[in-house]
This record gives C-alpha cells, sequence and structure tokens, in this order.
C-alpha cells in the first residue's frame, strides 16, 4: 500500500497543481483533503489549461479516481462548473471516476455572505480571505451546527438549509450586511441534492480498501503550510489542516498507512504570499515586479482563484526547514526555478536574527515572525534559459548549487525541479 502525499510548504500557490500531475501519472486514486474552492490548482497540458479548485489535480489522467475527503467545504456551484469544464475538454467526470466524501461540509451563499462581512467588520485587520465561505463554514463545522454531504441524503435536508439561511441571517444582522432570502438557497441545494447524490460515498472505507489491495493513492494538499490552522502565521491563515498529517484526518487514513508514505513538499524558488500577514523576506519595487511577472502569462503571481497580485520575496530557509519538520517530507519538489534565469544574483534567507542571536529554528512556531531580521546568503545567479533543462547535470552549476543549498536548509533532497508550467518541463533527479 502505497500513500504519497503532496504538500505545499510555503503560503500556498507552490505549484501543486503540477507536481500532482506528475505523480498521477502513476496512481490509482487522487485526493484532496482540506480546504475548498479558496485553492486553485492549475496543470498545463499543450495549448490546454486546466484550473481546478475543488476537484484533485489528478482527475486529468483517464484512469485515476478523484477524492473529495471528509476534510473539504465543498461549494456544490464550483463543483458542477468545475464538472462542465472537465467535460467539455473530453474528460470523464463519471460517479465511478469521482466521488465525494458523505462527512465533507457544505459551502452555502450564507457563508460566502459571511466571510464577506467578517472581513469587512475586521477593516484594517482584515485576513485578505478569497470571499469563499471557507472560515464560516468550518466555523459550523467546528460548532456542530454544519452541513455535511450526507444531509443532502436526508428527507428534511432543505427545511435544515432553511434553519441555516435563517441562523446565518441573525448574524449577518448583527454585522449590518444584506441579510438572505432563504427560499431561492433552499430551492438551489434541493436540485443540487438530486445531481449530487450519486457522486456521495464513504470514501474512506474506499481509501481504504484500495490501500489495502496495493493501489497508489496521492493525497493533494491545498493552501500551504504557513496557512495551516495550527502550524501557520496564525491569525493570517487558513481555516483547515493543509498539512502533511492533515491528509489522515481529512481523508479518514489510518496511522498504519503513514508509515513509509512519500512526503513530497512542494517548494517555489522564491517567496510568495497573498492575503495579509507577516513576510520576512518580502521585496518591494522592481525585484518585486521581475519576481512577480506583469500578469500576461498565465504563470505570473496573480491569484488563481481571486486575480490578487502576490507579493513576493526571497525564499525563506527558516519557515522551509519549520515547514519539513512539521510535514515530515521526504523529498522536495522545486518549482519555477526558470522564472529566477537571469538575476545576477540570490539572497536565500539561511537564518533569523533576534536580539543578536542567529536563529534556525522558531522557537514560538510561525504565528508571530515580528521579531525576526532575516540573515540572507548572497549566491550567484544564472543567465542561461533552463526551460528546455530535462537533465540534473545540464542545469548551469549556479542552479544547482541554488538547489543543493535548499536542500541542506529543508534537511530532504530535492527530487523535482520544474523549469516551466508544461507537463513536460520538469528535471527528475532520482
Ligand atoms: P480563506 O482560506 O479564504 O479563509 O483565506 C485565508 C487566507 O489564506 C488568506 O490570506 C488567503 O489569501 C489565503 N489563501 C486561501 N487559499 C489560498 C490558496 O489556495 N493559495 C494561497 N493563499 C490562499
Amino acid at each position: 500500500m502505497t500513500l504519497q502525499v503532496i504538500v505545499g510548504a510555503q503560503w500556498g500557490d507552490e505549484g501543486k497543481g503540477r507536481i500532482v500531475d506528475w505523480f498521477a501519472a502513476q496512481a490509482d486514486f487522487s485526493a484532496r483533503y482540506n480546504g475548498g474552492d479558496n485553492a486553485g490548482h492549475t496543470v498545463t497540458v499543450g495549448s490546454r489549461i486546466f484550473k481546478l479548485h475543488l476537484i484533485p489535480s489528478g482527475i486529468i489522467h483517464p484512469r485515476i479516481v478523484a477524492i473529495l475527503g471528509n476534510g473539504m467545504v465543498v461549494n456544490p456551484g464550483t463543483l458542477f462548473e468545475e464538472m462542465d469544464m472537465l467535460r467539455q475538454a473530453g474528460i470523464s467526470v463519471s460517479p465511478e471516476r469521482l466521488r465525494l466524501s458523505c462527512a465533507a461540509h457544505l459551502i452555502t451563499p450564507a457563508h460566502q455572505a459571511l466571510d464577506k462581512a467578517l472581513e469587512a467588520e475586521r477593516g484594517k485587520g482584515s485576513i485578505g480571505t478569497t470571499g469563499r465561505g471557507i472560515g464560516p463554514a468550518y466555523t459550523d463545522k467546528a460548532t456542530r451546527r454544519g452541513l455535511r454531504l450526507a444531509d443532502m441524503l436526508a428527507p428534511d435536508f432543505c427545511d435544515r438549509i432553511g434553519d441555516h439561511v435563517t441562523e446565518a441571517n441573525r448574524t449577518l444582522r448583527m454585522l449590518e450586511a444584506p441579510e438572505l432570502d432563504p427560499e431561492p438557497v433552499c430551492e438551489q441545494y434541493r436540485e443540487y441534492a438530486g445531481r449530487l447524490k450519486p457522486f456521495i460515498a464513504d470514501t474512506s472505507l474506499e481509501l481504504h480498501t484500495a490501500l489495502q489491495a496495493g493501489k497508489t493513492v496521492l493525497a493533494e494538499g491545498a493552501q500551504g503550510t504557513l496557512l495551516d490552522i495550527d502550524f501557520g502565521t496564525y491569525p493570517f491563515v487558513t481555516s483547515s489542516s493543509t498539512t502533511a498529517p492533515g491528509a489522515l484526518t481529512g481523508l479518514g487514513l489510518g496511522l498504519d498507512v503513514a508509515c513509509g508514505a512519500r512526503v513530497v513538499g512542494v517548494v517555489k524558488a522564491f517567496q510568495t504570499r497573498v492575503g495579509s500577514g507577516p513576510f520576512p523576506t518580502e521585496v518591494f519595487d522592481d525585484l518585486a515586479l521581475r519576481l512577480r511577472g506583469t500578469g500576461e502569462h498565465p504563470w505570473d503571481e496573480y491569484g488563481t482563484t481571486t486575480g490578487r497580485p502576490r507579493r513576493v520575496g526571497w525564499l525563506d530557509g527558516v519557515l522551509l526547514k519549520y515547514a519539513n519538520r512539521i510535514n515530515g517530507v521526504s523529498e522536495l519538489a522545486i518549482t519555477k526555478l526558470d522564472i529566477l534565469s537571469g538575476l545576477e544574483s540570490l539572497q536565500l534567507c539561511t537564518a533569523y536574527r533576534c536580539e543578536g542571536k542567529l536563529l534556525t529554528d522558531l522557537p514560538f512556531g510561525s504565528a508571530d515572525l515580528s521579531p525576526y531580521e532575516p540573515v540572507y546568503e548572497e549566491l550567484s545567479g544564472w543567465r542561461e534559459d533552463v526551460s528546455a533543462v530535462r537533465r540534473w547535470e545540464d542545469l548551469p552549476s549556479e542552479a544547482q548549487a541554488y538547489l543543493g543549498r535548499i536542500a541542506d536548509l529543508a534537511g530532504a533532497p530535492v527530487r523535482l525541479v520544474s523549469v516551466g508550467p508544461e507537463r513536460e518541463q520538469v528535471v527528475n533527479h532520482p
């Protein structure tokens, strides 16, 4: 039995979609374990660009069964849009290929309205959420009044949706935000329930059975380690368990499958984040524009879900070491190395300075990074365009040195390097 976990080691947007796509070629199941349509995973196959928010990126491979795990929050409207998009691209999305956990939670328009109203109320202290209703849906889950996909099968589902909207309206009223009419929401969700029924299953049991039968399950994390509800830069985080151990609870798997699991930490060759929160190695002005791009290419640093420009900076080796520890990373996949081509020199944050001391570990986790000043090591850049390189030995020596230093800091070997958005633009370093 083989569990492979693909996890973001930064603040999300590491390029997990294309790494999942690479591993999915050899897998049987592709399973998302956290988050909802706040995620945006991009896979480029020839001239086709797939942007997936809910359905695991592995679905593009015909033999894969795609699973939406119990750790997820599901907006059925987005799900149907995505199913249509895939079908139009000739990809089969039948109940045999796509299975939704009966224990996953639903996102409704009331959650989205609450998300926006709560952000508006936070004012300057806002988190910069995606506005997709993620926080309020997980709040309902934690306070035990959430709606699960299994509830769609119950005869009184419409009443429950109505009660949920009425309850949300109480909070919206307090926040002086527009209230929702429960009737159209009930109607819409009644229709969604009819269409979703054939896809709802006990996916924990299905994955367990598959692993027992020797199948390979690829667990796809959304967001990144530094956005994890427990281990991220709290409170500037998302509301789910984004880390690799979250794959166990988010898919309903036991600890037995964790032994021998392959944990791939996906790391962008530089650092980015969207939304508010600390970012010690952030850069501005011309260098920021150089790393971010202008927005004219699909790979430029603009949010897949919201279109917001991403904040950019130098790679932070202290946070990477932390992420590798929390996830138990066994190997690294480095993405967007090609973007660094042409920079004369690169800065790599190898430690933090705090009150005259050098730190390479975070004494109090990642929540408050304000006391730390990054300490940089300067490395030579390379001029060569690396986008056509497919073998490690063909990478410029400076690029190899940069990747080697990342591996040292992280404490895990670099196995894959992506050098462009296309499926085949990968250097495999076995
Ligand atoms: P939420 O998940 O919409 O509640 O947003 C909480 C924080 O996580 C915000 O800073 C978002 O920008 C960030 N975030 C959520 N999803 C993603 C993602 O897929 N990539 C990068 N950042 C994300």
